[in-house]
């Protein structure tokens, strides 16, 4: 039986190799929507982006438009690191086809109402905001959600700030909620995400495939970076979340208490991750730290490859 998701995103260069390979994954995976949240740029702009990427990958899931604006921060956005457009490098075209009209937290909220307990597995590659806005609303859902797979935060690093990766210090409130809502998690943060990294010859595989996904990935992949985040090559953060629900024995983590920062000080953001149970509070989610990233993007150059 194919696992039931439900991908939340910003996309994003690395959402969108997330989505190429949820869609190319469609013997295992089945997508019910994509929701799209403001974070790497303007909500507009990662509903045009996810729409963008169905057309070119030929396989379509329904696309929602959902929160303009972190729950209490105002947007922070990063087109420093992703482009105007939030896919600098894709070379892709304007969207032809269109999101849906209901907003991505009804949608949320009346799939899983929908479910069976849990049977729902939701993707957040991006801000937090549509499942914390969800989950508040609509606290019955909890029980349908089978687990959140998500990126976000890290273990004693930051990108956005020292303190903090930038999917939680977007909106770190909306974070603590889902870490607080007693479903079961596994955390991508960037200790691991950092380790996913696409060689130039790997990258060189997937335009060989021939094909117009295989050469948004790679233009998206080999773009000259102007920012200075301090790794070597480009990692593809987002991909991790998905590829974990294909091939979790790529990955090895640890049961953890997750504390997420809320205040609007150097530490913003910022996941305290209790590895060593110092707290002696109950783990609220698997903290992901050891990865196989060369089979991992051999598999992901493979799956993709039956993309248009
Ligand atoms: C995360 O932030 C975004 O820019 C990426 O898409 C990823 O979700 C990495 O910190
Ligand atoms: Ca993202």
């Amino acid at each position: 039986m194919r696992e039931k998701i439900i991908i939340d995103t910003d996309p994003g260069q690395d959402d969108a190799v997330a989505i190429f390979l949820a869609l190319a994954a469609g013997d295992r995976l089945e997508t019910l929507g994509v929701c799209a949240v403001a974070g790497n740029v303007p909500v507009v702009q990662t509903t045009e982006n996810a729409l963008r990427i169905m057309d070119v990958a030929g396989r379509r899931a329904p696309v929602y438009k959902g929160a303009e604006r972190p729950l209490i921060y105002a947007l922070e956005t990063a087109e420093f690191v992703c482009g105007l457009d939030g896919m600098d490098g894709a070379g892709l075209p304007g969207a032809v086809s269109a999101p849906e009209t209901e907003h991505a937290v009804d949608f949320l909220i009346r799939t899983l109402r929908g479910s069976d307990d849990g049977s729902v597995t939701l993707c957040p590659l991006g801000p937090l905001t549509n499942i914390a806005l969800a989950m508040r609303l609509a606290p019955d859902i909890k029980p349908k959600v089978k687990r959140i797979v998500l990126m976000g935060g890290a273990m004693n690093l930051g990108n956005i700030t020292p303190a903090a990766e930038f999917n939680f210090y977007v909106d770190p409130h909306a974070a603590a909620v889902v870490f607080d809502a007693g479903v079961p998690i596994v955390m991508f943060g960037l200790n691991v995400t950092l380790r996913a990294i696409c060689s130039h010859e790997q990258i060189a595989r997937f335009a060989a495939a021939g094909t117009a996904t295989g050469r948004a990935i790679s233009g998206m992949l080999a773009r000259p970076r102007s920012s200075s985040l301090g790794s070597v090559g480009h990692p593809i953060h987002d991909m991790c979340v998905i590829a974990y629900l294909l091939w979790p024995e790529l990955f090895g983590g640890r049961d953890c208490f997750v504390q997420i920062e809320m205040g609007d000080g150097s530490l913003r953001g910022r996941s305290t991750v209790d590895w060593n149970n110092r707290l002696k509070k109950p783990a609220n989610a698997l903290v992901i730290d050891t990865i196989d990233a060369e089979s991992l993007l051999n598999r992901v150059i493979e799956t993709t490859s039956s993309l248009s």
